[in-house]
């Protein structure tokens, strides 16, 4: 029985900050930015936005009335959580507006947490053929005004259907899951923004990838060849050219040359958004999907990697008719018509997050047009509405 994802949607703010801006106001040359680190734009998320609203929404916009009848399990991938005990799935499913009978989780391991919330959505759906999963990898990517990691901020959400019978790519095994206990990036308890030794963090992505990739050729021959493309989780989409290059080495064959227009193509949306955390490489894939020369029958490896650290080395094969499975012009229409902001607007609204305040607030609903949103905190409960 073939299982995988079936359907796949996106939303993220509709709000964003130009970094050749940001680069001017921190005295920076703007090619650092654009080409140094490859990010372009940068989504800034209001504070009526979260991972609840933002998840739901990539959810809502691609599902159909009778997925939502049947949809079994809500997993939440997140490191932006919202309650240490609550998981916002719940939130999700009411906003969702699913039956009680579902089953309601939230995974964390930094950025890894979406791969987790697939493997274990493929195995229960191997379980149980009728389970349809639905998996949000949701998170808002905060470093601090003025930080190195500032230009690798963003926001988002990917919404991905899991079941058996997909239409756009089935998971393939063997994976290879590969854990270091390192201290690369983590945010202690109370603490809105991460602290992160970035250079450090980059090497050990690199050598984790370099490490799973060369197991997973132990266990299945793979060459290069046997792959159309390889994606890789993006906090900067340099990150992905580093990690391909250090694979390549300066290899200029037909495959090596393929592979780097495939990560080109598998750039173009992280450029737009930033960093999502648990979102980047599934944002990736979908920037894949869109822009790279796929064919069905065709695989993909995709490299997952969460700080502290996590990663996951592991494949997936397109299915006939993948690029008519999912809302492609919505994708790029939604990406295309955000509002630009200026730098002092971003700031302010990076100022204005709630944070761990847990006081009565009222949030102001007056530039957030979303479907769904936080509308404040009352007896340190959070209240969402749906329009
Ligand atoms: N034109 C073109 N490129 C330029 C440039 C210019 N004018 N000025 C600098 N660059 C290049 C540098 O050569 C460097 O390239 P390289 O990485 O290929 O060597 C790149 O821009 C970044 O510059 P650098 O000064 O090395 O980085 P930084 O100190 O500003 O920090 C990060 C960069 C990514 C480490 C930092 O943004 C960060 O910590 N981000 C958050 C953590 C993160 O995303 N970790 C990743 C693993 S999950």
């Amino acid at each position: 029985m073939k299982i995988g994802i079936d359907k796949i949607g996106f939303n993220t703010s509709s709000y964003y900050l130009d970094l050749t801006d940001l680069a001017n106001a921190r005295g920076v040359d703007p090619n650092k930015y654009l080409i140094g680190i490859g990010q372009e734009k940068q989504a800034v998320v209001l504070p009526t936005q979260d991972i609840v609203t933002m998840g739901t929404m990539a959810a809502d916009q691609m599902l159909t009335d009778a997925d939502r009848q049947t949809i079994t399990t809500v997993i939440v991938a997140t490191e932006s959580g919202i309650d240490n005990s609550k998981a916002s799935a719940i939130y999700v499913k009411t906003l969702l507006g699913l039956g009680d009978f579902v089953r309601t989780i939230e995974f964390k391991e930094a950025c890894y947490a979406g791969t987790a919330a697939i493997q274990a959505a493929k195995g229960l759906v191997s379980a149980n053929p009728e389970e349809h999963v639905l998996v949000i990898a949701a998170d808002i990517a905060r470093y601090g005004l003025n930080t190195p990691g500032e230009v690798t901020q963003g926001g988002g959400a990917v919404a991905m259907l899991v079941t058996a019978n997909p239409r756009i790519l089935s998971i393939e095994g063997p994976s290879v899951p590969i854990t270091r206990d390192v201290m690369d990036f983590w945010r202690p308890l109370g603490k809105t923004e991460a602290i992160v030794d970035g250079k450090y963090s980059t090497n050990v992505y690199i050598e984790m990838f370099l490490e799973a990739f060369k197991r997973y050729q132990e266990l299945t021959d793979d060459d290069l060849t046997d792959f159309t493309a390889l994606a890789f989780h993006l906090p900067f989409t340099k990150m992905g050219k580093k990690a391909l290059e250090a694979l390549l080495g300066d290899e200029d064959s037909l495959i090596a040359e393929k592979l780097r227009a495939q990560l080109t193509a598998s750039q173009i949306l992280n450029r737009k958004v930033g960093n999502l955390y648990t979102g980047s490489l599934y944002l990736s894939l979908i920037s894949l999907l869109i822009n790279g020369e796929l064919a069905a029958g065709e695989k993909i490896g995709l490299f997952s990697y969460g700080s502290g650290a996590e990663g996951e080395f592991y494949t997936v094969t397109l299915q006939a008719g993948f690029e008519t499975a999912f809302d492609k012009d919505l994708i790029e229409s939604n990406l295309e018509t955000r509002t630009k902001i200026s730098v002092a607007e971003y700031e302010a609204i990076f100022n204005s997050q709630l944070g761990m305040n847990s006081e009565d607030i009222e949030l102001n609903l007056d530039n957030d047009i979303s479907k769904f949103r936080l509308t404040g905190i009352q007896n340190q409960k959070r209240i969402y509405t749906k329009k």
